[in-house]
């Protein structure tokens, strides 16, 4: 592996359907921003990438449901989420879109190539097709079953519940997401990716990093879960991947005979990276094929969890196939953030939108980017709570950070009237706690950078915050308020090696709080600082003037969070209930509470009690059993159940569980589900049946 010269940070381009919220900072790019504020401040080269996804069902859905153009979609949410990334301190060099004319001339030059190199297959195969909206129904038209966990509301690319891949004709029972009908299977011609040709070459690339006979990346500096989710989908084996869709909005396939056909929103949305990089070449006068060609280029994917097979292991094949483009040395996905015991979810507001963060909290960027970097779900999922935010403000950024500074500042300014003072000469003043003060500080700006190097960004600003620490120590243990009187040589040097350490606090700190960082160099007199000058002698002049002590951080109150924690929950429709089939292992936590509904809410609910009659696999799914119930009718119900994997059918009949009998009935796997059985989940995660202390007669109301 060559040593780079230079690296090319791409943050996941977002959907500029909805304004970001937490979970995308926390996923993407405030880990992006940190990694290449960190590269920056070592003198690195890097150009940093990112840029609105114009394109796909994500947008036009959108415009359905505002009533308006994806044109005016895209518009009102590209400068919106353009300003909260400049609001948070995300410092891209480019934040471009795909629906600018040079992305559209680069994934068209871009798809025209692979098709001359034979990268693609042309079929023709039946698809499902909207008569009423008239279009087909690819990715997310179209929604079912999932055929994994039950999900009834699945999209034709993907179950957001269980996270498994898609393709429409694996939905149970499909419905079109523009017109709610049954669609029809109708023949139409697409341009194919034939991945199953590179399951050779990327399975060996993926796991051990070679590639032509050259080492590319070291597979042990991927995170272990997107080893695990492309090997998965190695496993299962690769497959032709339609590279066009039957849409007019996106980027039109640019061959005779595809008229009102578009590229794959997959395809141009990677290739939006490429063309924001043509952008800010153009805009710059510089060269952007380096950054994507040169083999001494590190190239770098910033991203969430669920983006990891179209960065690991599709583009890089659409790279490949394309020829002359470097393949990602590492693709550092997240995982998610969940949001007061909840998924973050859009279509339920729950979520804290930055846009609307910045307008009650002005001024307040590092600390949530602080909060949220101390739980960035760097190896599994994570939370954010109201809480944990206040309690890392008030005790670490105002307790660690601002108290030190705010005492140094204090000091300086009444000893020397706001200059930084002169140390005793030599080591004629140096004691004990200077020798361990100086031996622990210096290791510090190293650690930083490795863990950041690493993606172990939590770790790099716990060691970060350390400096803080030894700051607060160093005057505790030298108590310079008490000497200033009878040995003020020794003062001088605390105070001025307290100056040094708040100089350092401004270089470790940056990465993570840019604006305090600032503020800590415009307090110090200083300009821009490089990472090596974060412990440099002679960086403090003695008789330099400094600024007055001012507090970095404000304590915020239990009230100002309870009025957070209201204002989530009010703004949160009623969640609601999953069909039967959705009682699968979930996968993210469950609400801690949901919001309150009213009696009558309740009394709606026709919970009975019921008997178990029979049991027995729903064919061709793995999850699923069909249950026959009696609830004190003159037959029993049928309910398909998706607990296959917690229970035998042998064990079941005889057993009483509770049943919501008035759920509208749902096809499963061609099966009528005539209600809900209740489970609950135990330490474990295996489903368990809530059940009557004692035998109750089948039909008994639960109220
Ligand atoms: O998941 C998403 O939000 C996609 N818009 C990410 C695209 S990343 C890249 F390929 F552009
Ligand atoms: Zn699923």
């Amino acid at each position: 592996m060559k040593s780079p010269a230079r690296t090319t940070v791409t943050a996941a381009l977002p959907y500029a359907n909805g304004p970001l919220h937490i979970g995308h900072i926390a996923g993407a790019y405030l880990p992006a921003d940190i990694y290449v504020r960190s590269l920056r401040a070592r003198g690195k080269e890097v150009l940093f990438i990112c840029g609105s996804d114009e394109h796909g069902a994500a947008i036009t859905l959108r415009a359905l449901k505002e009533g308006t153009t994806p044109q005016a979609i895209v518009d009102k949410y590209h400068a919106l989420m353009g300003k909260a990334f400049v609001d948070f301190g995300i410092g891209f060099d480019i934040y471009h879109r795909t629906s600018s004319e040079l992305h559209r001339k680069t994934s068209q030059e871009f798809f025209l190539q692979l098709n001359a190199n034979g990268a693609f297959t042309e079929n023709t195969e039946e698809q499902y097709y909207d008569t009423e909206a008239k279009q087909f129904l690819a990715d997310r038209y179209i929604m079912g079953t999932c055929p994994h966990c039950g999900n009834p509301d699945a999209y034709g690319d993907q179950c957001e519940k269980c996270g498994s891949a898609l393709s429409p004709k694996d939905l149970i029972d499909p419905r079109s997401t523009l017109s709610g009908s049954k669609p029809v299977l109708k023949p139409t011609k697409h341009w194919y990716l034939p991945m199953e040709r590179s399951q050779q070459w990327m399975q060996e690339w993926i796991n051990t990093g070679m590639l032509d006979g050259a080492q590319q990346h070291d597979p042990a500096e991927w995170k272990p879960q997107v080893l695990g989710q492309c090997n998965s989908w190695l496993k299962e084996g690769l497959r032709p991947r339609a590279m066009t869709r039957d849409l007019t909005w996106g980027v039109p396939v640019p061959l005779p005979g595809a008229e009102g056909k578009a590229l794959y929103v997959w395809l141009d949305a990677p290739i939006g990276y490429i063309s924001a990089t043509k952008q800010w070449a153009f805009d710059h006068g510089a060269d952007w094929e380096k950054w994507w060609k040169a083999d001494d280029t590190r190239l770098l994917h910033f991203i969430g969890k669920d983006n990891i097979v179209f960065h690991a292991i599709i583009f890089p094949i659409l790279l490949k196939e394309h020829g002359g483009f470097i393949l990602p040395q590492n693709v550092p996905a997240n995982e998610f953030l969940n949001l007061e015991g909840q998924k973050l979810s859009t279509s339920r507001n729950w979520a804290v939108w930055l846009h609307e963060y910045i307008e009650r909290w002005p001024d307040r960027q590092d600390e949530l980017r602080y909060a949220l970097a101390t739980i960035l779900p760097e190896f599994r999922d994570s939370e954010f709570t109201w809480k944990d935010f206040q309690d890392k403000n008030n005790n670490e950024l105002v307790a660690i950070i601002g108290n030190f500074v705010q005492r140094v500042f204090v000091l300086c300014n009444k000893y020397y009237d706001g200059k930084v003072p002169q140390p005793a000469p030599s080591n004629a003043a140096q004691g004990e706690h200077d020798t361990v003060l100086w031996g622990e500080l210096s290791a510090i700006p190293g650690k930083v950078a490795e863990d950041i190097d690493k993606f172990r960004f939590r770790d790099a600003l716990l060691t970060a915050m350390n400096a803080a620490r030894l700051g607060n120590k160093y005057l505790t243990d030298t108590e310079p308020w008490k000497l200033h009187k009878t040995d003020p040589d020794r003062v001088r040097t605390v105070l001025f090696n307290s100056l040094r350490i708040t100089a350092a606090l401004s270089v470790v700190l940056e990465p993570f709080l840019p604006f305090t960082a600032q503020k800590l160099r415009t307090m110090l007199g200083l300009g821009e600082l490089k990472w090596g000058d974060a412990l440099r002698e002679g960086l403090m002049v003695p008789g330099a003037p400094i600024a007055e002590a001012v507090h970095l951080f404000k304590p915020i109150s239990d009230e100002e969070i309870a009025a957070e924690v209201d204002r989530l929950k009010s703004n949160t429709p009623v969640v609601q209930q999953p069909p039967a089939t959705a009682t699968a292992p979930v996968i993210t936590p469950e609400p801690a509470m949901k919001p309150h509904i009213s009696f009558d809410d309740f009394s709606r609910m026709d919970i009975r009690i019921g008997t178990i009659k029979e049991a027995e696999k729903v064919p061709k799914a793995d999850k699923l059993l069909k249950l026959s119930i009696d609830v004190g009718e003159a037959a029993p119900r049928t309910i398909v159940s998706g607990i296959a994997q917690h229970f035998a059918p042998e064990e079941l009949p005889g057993k009483q569980v509770l049943v919501l009998c008035n759920l509208e009935p749902r096809k499963m796997r061609g099966v009528e589900s005539q209600g809900m059985v209740l489970m609950a989940e135990d330490a474990q995660g295996k489903l368990v049946f809530v059940q009557p202390g004692s035998e109750v007669p089948a039909g008994g109301e639960v109220r």
